[in-house]
């Protein structure tokens, strides 16, 4: 039998060591919620459809304006992570609420306008509740509730024409609306040429007055579309905002939360990705890794399934055998995520892993058919924890196993699916659990 040394000793010779470097002594420190946020918000454009950094350019916009308006630090570092969690409630909606971008030109004609309507006042009270679970206070959650609001307060959310929309509302609101703009016109040099004039046309019912001043000061500097349009925005917006260092836990709890996200959207039970990546550390930890690297895992397993928030919510909750199209976009849900998590500084090897877990042994699996060890086994572990707990629980077309059902049904993927190795560690850890 091979141990589970041959098996690291196997997997670490194939991984690129740039991916490793510094990870293990490093684990999960040092980062802040700005240095996690600024990339995930990526996940939420996808979902919603809109083309990646639609958040990060908002975020950009907003911070400016902020300054601009000259708020305080604390009101600044509000508004930076309003703009990033704004359209957060897309992507815990599922198909009844809408449909992607990639389907149709605006979100849910299906039900006609008043579908629309509804999947505004939605997103936007799930985006509330999403700013309080990852930790924010009331003026971020209230900004995310309201940015599709008027600036006299009237609009979705539910608030009558009340005149006191929050200043860190009317600025996120107002940075949405122009990024929109902008994002209809490929050039930017017309942008640059009309930023001013088309900021002026939304001052009034849509716009605070003052606030689009403000805007359209900003629009006339080059400085800012210099900023704008710097490829390397991910970065800047890093620092902005950045506030304390969290602590491992903290860390987890955000990954965890937007993995509650990740259920919501898939329509599974919720918690089901904290359960999933409880088990992947135990298997991790079975397998031998250390207590870093199984906290590296657990990272992996909470974050797995994020590109499916690319996915159309249509696809994800088929009742039917997907079609070819949909089989296919499916199947870049491990890339997306790849790509998402690598921008997080010191996650390069939690990103690998996450775009490897639905590779095979066989070579079968995807997106890369890599084969053998050339699967990292951190991926596997996450991969057969997954399996594991969508097997032992109840779905639409069948009942939960019970363990050892389960897994009999592991044990027939072995040296297909899963390393033989890894799927004993699975058994030996759940014969321990209640
Ligand atoms: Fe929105
Ligand atoms: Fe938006
Ligand atoms: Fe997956």
């Amino acid at each position: 039998m091979a141990s589970s040394a041959t098996i690291e000793t196997a997997t670490a010779g194939f991984l690129d060591a740039v991916l490793y470097e510094g990870e293990e002594s490093r684990g999960l420190q040092g980062l802040t919620r700005a240095t996690l946020l600024a990339p995930l918000s990526t996940a939420f454009d996808l979902a919603e459809g809109r083309p990646a950094g639609h958040a990060q350019r908002v975020a950009y916009i907003g911070v400016a304006l902020a300054e601009e308006l000259g708020l305080s630090t604390a009101e600044v570092s509000e508004t930076f992570f309003a703009c990033l969690l704004h359209d957060a409630g897309m992507a815990a909606l599922g198909a009844s609420h809408v449909r992607n971008r990639a389907d149709d030109d605006l979100m849910p004609p299906t039900g006609g306008w008043g579908d629309v309507i509804r999947a505004l006042t939605v997103h936007c009270d799930q985006g509330d509740r999403i700013a309080r679970r990852l930790g924010f206070g009331e003026n971020v959650a209230t900004a995310v509730a309201r940015h599709h609001d008027c600036w006299d307060g009237s609009g979705p959310s539910g608030q009558n024409g009340n005149g006191q929309m929050p200043t860190v509302a009317r600025i996120v609101a107002a940075a949405d609306r122009f990024e929109c703009i902008i994002d209809s016109e490929p050039s930017p040099l017309v942008v640059r040429k009309r930023g001013p004039s088309l900021v002026r046309d939304m001052s009034g019912s849509e716009v605070d007055p003052e606030v689009a001043t403000r805007l359209a000061r900003l629009a006339a500097k080059d400085s800012f579309w210099l900023g704008f349009y710097d490829r390397d925005m991910t970065i800047g917006l890093m620092s902005m905002g950045a506030g304390d260092a969290l602590s491992t836990d903290g860390v987890l709890e955000l990954l965890a939360a937007m993995s509650d996200i990740v259920d919501s959207r898939n329509s599974r039970e919720l918690g089901r990705g904290r359960r999933v990546s409880e088990l992947a550390v135990k298997v991790a930890l079975a397998c031998g890794l250390s207590e870093r690297r199984a906290e590296l895992v657990r990272a992996a397993a909470l974050l797995q399934d994020i590109g499916t928030l690319a996915v159309p919510a249509s696809v994800l909750s088929k009742p039917d055998i997907l079609t070819l199209d949909e089989m296919m976009q499916m199947q870049k849900h491990p890339a997306i995520a790849r790509n998402i998590v690598g921008e997080i500084p010191g996650m390069g090897a939690v990103a690998w892993w996450v775009g490897c877990h639905h590779e095979r042994v066989d070579g079968k699996g995807y997106p890369g058919m890599l084969e053998g060890d050339s699967v990292p086994i951190e991926a596997q572990v996450i991969g057969i924890a997954e399996a594991y707990e969508a097997l032992t629980n109840n779905r639409p077309y069948r009942r939960a196993l019970a363990r050892d059902d389960a897994a009999e049904v592991l044990r027939g993927l072995a040296d297909t699916r899963f390393h033989a190795t890894v799927i004993r560690r699975l058994e030996e850890v759940v014969s321990t659990l209640a």
